[in-house]
């Protein structure tokens, strides 16, 4: 009987490799990476191929189906679907679930044809695929972009059917693997605690990372993870693969090991409570799941994504940004016209670009002077602001500084002229209690008249003040007490259809205002995801801005995301360390500072203006260079990071002593993606009182094999040091 099954399956086998000259097969590639897609004799489209580039092009004719012998000895051509949806011949987790307008439950998805077209960086090809029974269609994409490696996958349904169809899943894409192990690391969160790593191997069965907070992706999980092959994803060595999804508001990504050990991985939107009713003729479109491989650890793939955001995703990712002072941390809601205009000659003073107002500007009838009113009502308090913003550009103006403004347009508090003129533009349950997170509720951008409402926020103070050169997005509540006036029968739309209006307002503003550079923030890092960032310049990592604590976070969320994109403020958190260690931390990133700066002794006050002078100096080599992990906070007492410029001519290497124990040995730091051949002079900068330090030469050579002694065993120290290239 088994040599029976055998012999049947090596039939087949042959039967299927027979037909591999006729399979249309569709190949997506980057200059590493190729995913491989073929029609089967049936006209169903399957991945059959997910790795390194293959070299020649005509072994993506040879790849054979997966074929599996069952138990009772039946052969099965089960092949991994491509985007495989519910009701058919696989067990496992489907992308797609649909109950069609008449009840049945079923989907089967045929190729129609496909096309590949080039786009900026890289080429985009798309796949329609149509059921024969129902006249639904599902689009798939996938835009890869060659010298980055990325590849991003987005699909889109579309249907012609007598009424609604309920979409139960719908995710961007769905990707394959076939090795011995996988391991995950994904990232945890909560206010002050962002991107906390943690790695599991995964076996049989679902593991789940998802949020569902509404407005926001990345409290209590980020939506981004590493995925080791093989072995634990490391940061140099070995194969890893990072992904993550482009979606601000509930995503989640499940990674199913099926039978046979194959893992699946199934990123998209949360389907949680969200049985999407789609009209017939409407669009139903995914958002973007984007990843890399590397097989040199995720330190590569980190510098993959960084590059390829920067060119093709994130706001003005060529551009430059600029330092700033906030007034959060030291006025908080106590402020007015005279004490900002003071503020802004600090920054001044300080030697940033820009002075960035912070909450409690705004509102008269239930004025904004803590978090329990105001929020809705758009106006100058005029009381603390007689003049209005006109009053503080003009100050901004005499100060020498642009000025910034704090907006949170999708929120309302029920003590607001808002909610009493308009209390059916806000997600709330009327015949219940009501519960409130930070006093507020959430508008209900699935109306248009509220999208147009919040979209005229930010345009007016742009229309009415030409001279407001920066907005800081804020959004400090989840969607609570879920029901939407407008949606009526629809509830199981409002989670999607309220991202969809916040970036209905987004992209018109962008179209607007392209020049705009805005910060995204929600309540510290809670929104930090790369669909977002089409439209922010950078991110608030988060409010803890305690630089021990900082080293962590900004460590985790650099692997995502390039130090461009994430704001850094030097604080008074942990006043306990000294400025200097502030000050590195913060340099590290797009450096801010949220401090009083009349508290500051002269000496320190010197230090903030040399560091500022030195990071408008670096700032090309950090925030447009390549990044190096060098020693990790997660797993020693210290951290170490350097920058290249692309010319490799020069660099910069951070190093800091977090908690060492005592007599614990210190290993030179080794530097990372220099030229060997070339000589550098290495001088360390942000001294204290005006110290110089002596400039010592080695080569690139000695620096990558030799290293330095940068680190000590006292705790809370920081050393920063400039490479210059000699010749
Ligand atoms: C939360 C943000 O994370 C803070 O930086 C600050 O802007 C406050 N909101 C203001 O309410």
């Amino acid at each position: 009987m088994r040599k029976l099954c055998i012999m049947i399956s090596a039939l087949l086998m042959l039967a299927v490799s027979a037909t591999a000259d006729e399979r249309k097969t569709i190949r997506i590639s980057t200059d590493n990476t190729d995913m491989i897609l073929q029609v089967n004799d049936k006209g169903r489209l399957y991945m059959v191929y997910l790795g390194d580039k293959l070299l020649n092009a005509s072994d993506a004719d040879k790849l054979e189906w997966s074929v599996y012998t069952g138990s009772d000895g039946s052969v099965s051509r089960r092949g991994h679907e491509a985007y495989m949806s519910s009701g058919g011949e696989d067990f496992f987790e489907p992308a797609l679930a649909v109950t069609h307008a008449d009840g049945d439950m079923t989907t089967y998805l045929y190729y129609k044809d496909s096309e590949t077209h080039a786009i900026d960086g890289g080429t985009e090809t798309v796949i329609r695929l149509a059921d024969k029974k129902y006249p639904l269609e599902v689009t798939l994409h996938y835009a890869a972009y060659e010298h980055q490696n990325v590849i991003k996958a987005w699909s889109e349904i579309t249907h012609n059917e007598k009424s609604d169809i309920t979409l139960w899943r719908y995710a961007s894409t769905m990707l394959y693997f076939n090795e011995p192990a996988y391991y995950l690391t994904n990232y945890h969160s909560e206010w002050a605690r962002e991107a906390q790593p943690t790695t599991q191997k995964l076996t049989y069965g679902k593991k789940t990372i998802d949020t569902k907070l509404g407005t926001r992706a990345a409290m209590y999980m980020q939506p981004y993870f590493e995925l080791g092959i093989g072995a634990p994803a490391q940061e140099g060595t070995g194969r890893a693969m990072l992904g993550t999804i482009g979606w601000t508001g509930n995503f989640s990504c499940t990674f199913e090991v099926d039978n046979v050990g194959g893992l699946r991985v199934i990123p998209g939107i949360n389907p949680y409570a969200s049985d999407y009713k789609l009209k017939a003729g409407d669009k139903f479109v995914t958002p973007e799941f984007i990843f890399t491989f590397s097989n040199n650890g995720t330190g590569e793939a980190s510098r993959n994504l960084h590059d390829w955001a920067r060119l093709y995703q994130l706001k003005d990712g060529k551009g430059d940004r600029m330092t700033l002072l906030n007034n959060w941390e030291s006025t908080g809601f106590d402020f007015n016209q005279e004490k900002l205009a003071g503020v802004m000659e600090d920054a001044a003073k300080l030697g940033v670009d820009m002075f960035l107002l912070d909450d409690g500007w705004f509102a008269n009838k239930y004025p904004r002077n803590n978090d329990t009113a105001g929020l809705g009502d758009w106006e100058p308090n005029e009381a603390k602001l007689p003049q209005g913003v006109a009053g503080l550009t003009a100050a901004a103006k005499k100060a020498g500084v642009k000025f910034g403004i704090w907006i949170e347009p999708e929120m309302i508090n029920p003590k607001s002229r808002l909610f009493e003129e308009h209390p059916d533009w806000v997600i709330m349950q009327s015949e219940r209690d009501t519960y409130y997170y930070r006093n507020q509720l959430v508008l209900d951008l699935a109306n248009p008249k509220v999208q147009d409402y919040v979209f005229g926020v930010a345009d007016k103070i742009l229309t009415d003040n030409p001279d407001v050169a920066y907005f800081k997005w804020d959004c400090n509540s989840p969607i609570t007490n879920i029901r939407s006036p407008y949606l009526k029968k629809k509830q199981s739309n409002l989670y999607v259809d309220y991202v969809r209006g916040l970036y209905n307002v987004l992209k018109r503003l962008k179209a607007k205002y392209p020049d705009v550079p805005m910060m995204l923030c929600s309540g510290g890092g809670a929104r930090c995801d790369y669909e977002a960032l089409k439209y922010f310049t950078e991110y608030w990592c988060s409010d803890n801005t305690d630089p021990y604590e900082r080293i962590y976070i900004q460590w985790s969320m650099s692997k995502f995301f390039p130090v461009k994109a994430m704001a850094a403020h030097v604080t008074d958190w942990n006043r306990g360390s000294s400025i200097k260690f502030r000050l590195d931390v913060a340099s590290m990133c797009k450096l801010g500072f949220d401090i009083d700066v009349h508290k500051l002794s002269e000496s320190d006050l010197k230090l903030c203006q040399q560091a500022v002078a030195n990071y408008n100096r670096l700032k090309p080599v950090i925030l447009d260079g390549d990044m190096y992990h060098l020693v990790s906070p997660y797993e020693t007492s210290h951290a170490a990071l350097n920058y290249v410029s692309k010319d490799k001519s020069r660099a910069v290497l951070f190093a800091y002593d977090l908690h060492p124990r005592y007599k614990e040995p210190q290993p030179n730091v080794r530097l990372q993606g220099l030229d060997p051949m070339r000589v550098y002079n290495v001088t360390e900068i942000n001294l204290p009182d005006g110290h110089k330090a002596e400039t010592k030469s080695y080569t690139g050579d000695y620096l990558m094999k030799i290293g330095l002694s940068v680190l000590s065993a006292s705790d809370g120290t920081s050393h920063v040091y400039e490479l210059t290239t000699a010749n």
